[in-house]
C-alpha cells in the first residue's frame, strides 16, 4: 500500500520484474532522481562496455509500480570480475522521492538478492552509501581488489557474498557480460 504524501490517495504498489516496455518510465524516474549527470554513473559506464546484442535488462531487474507508473526501479547487470563470472553489478536503484522510506528500495534489493542466490550467482557488487547497504549485509571491498571504469571512492565499493567466502576470489576489472 502507498499513501501519496500530498493527496493522501491510497494505492496498491506491486513489485515485479522490470520489462523492456518500462524503459521510458525508468528513464523518467532516473532523470527525476539523478538529474542530468545520470549517464556518468558507474553502472551506465559498465553497461556501455557490454558486448553488442546484450539485453539491456537482466532477470534480476526489479520495479515497484502502481499500474504503469514506476515508484522505484532497480537495475542489475551481469558482470565478470577479472574474468570470473557469476557476479552482478547492482545499480542504479532509484525510488521516487515522494515515495521514499517506505521500504521499496530495500524490498527490490532483497528480492533480487534472493533470486540471484537461488540461481547460483556468487557475488553482487555496487557503488553506493555504506550505511544504507550495510543493512542488507553489503561490506566494503578491500581497496584495490576490484576496479571499475572510472574512479570510485573505495569506501563506496561494496559487495555481498551470495556464497560464503567468494569475495576473495574476485579480483580485477569489472566488465559487463
Ligand atoms: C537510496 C534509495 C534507493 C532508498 O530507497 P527507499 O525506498 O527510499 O529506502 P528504504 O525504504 O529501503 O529504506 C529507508 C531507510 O534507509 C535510510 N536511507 C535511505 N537512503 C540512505 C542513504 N543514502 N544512506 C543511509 N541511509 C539511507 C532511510 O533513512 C531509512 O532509514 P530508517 O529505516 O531508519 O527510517 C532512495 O532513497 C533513492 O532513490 N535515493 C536517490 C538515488 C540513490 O542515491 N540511489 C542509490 C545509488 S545508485
Amino acid at each position: 500500500m502507498t499513501i501519496h504524501p500530498v493527496t493522501g490517495t491510497v494505492t496498491q504498489a506491486a513489485m515485479r520484474a522490470l520489462m523492456p516496455a518500462d524503459m521510458p518510465e525508468v528513464s523518467r524516474l532516473h532523470e527525476r532522481v539523478f538529474g542530468p549527470g545520470r549517464y556518468a554513473r558507474t553502472a551506465y559506464r559498465v553497461r556501455e562496455g557490454a558486448p553488442k546484442g546484450t539485453p539491456l535488462l537482466s532477470q534480476y531487474c526489479r520495479c515497484v509500480a502502481v499500474g504503469p507508473r514506476l515508484l522505484g526501479s532497480l537495475n542489475m547487470t551481469k558482470v565478470s570480475i577479472g574474468g570470473t563470472g557469476d557476479a552482478l553489478l547492482l545499480g542504479p536503484v532509484a525510488v521516487d522521492p515522494e515515495f521514499a522510506n517506505q521500504g521499496f528500495g530495500r524490498s527490490m534489493i532483497n528480492d533480487a538478492i534472493d533470486a540471484a542466490r537461488k540461481d547460483g550467482v556468487k557475488l553482487m557488487l555496487l557503488v553506493g552509501d555504506a550505511p544504507y547497504y550495510a543493512r542488507m549485509d553489503f561490506v566494503a571491498v578491500p581497496t584495490g581488489q576490484i576496479t571499475l571504469p572510472g574512479p570510485v571512492n573505495p569506501a563506496r565499493l561494496l559487495a555481498i557474498e551470495l556464497q560464503p567466502g567468494v569475495l576473495d576470489s574476485y579480483r580485477g576489472k569489472v566488465t559487463a557480460r
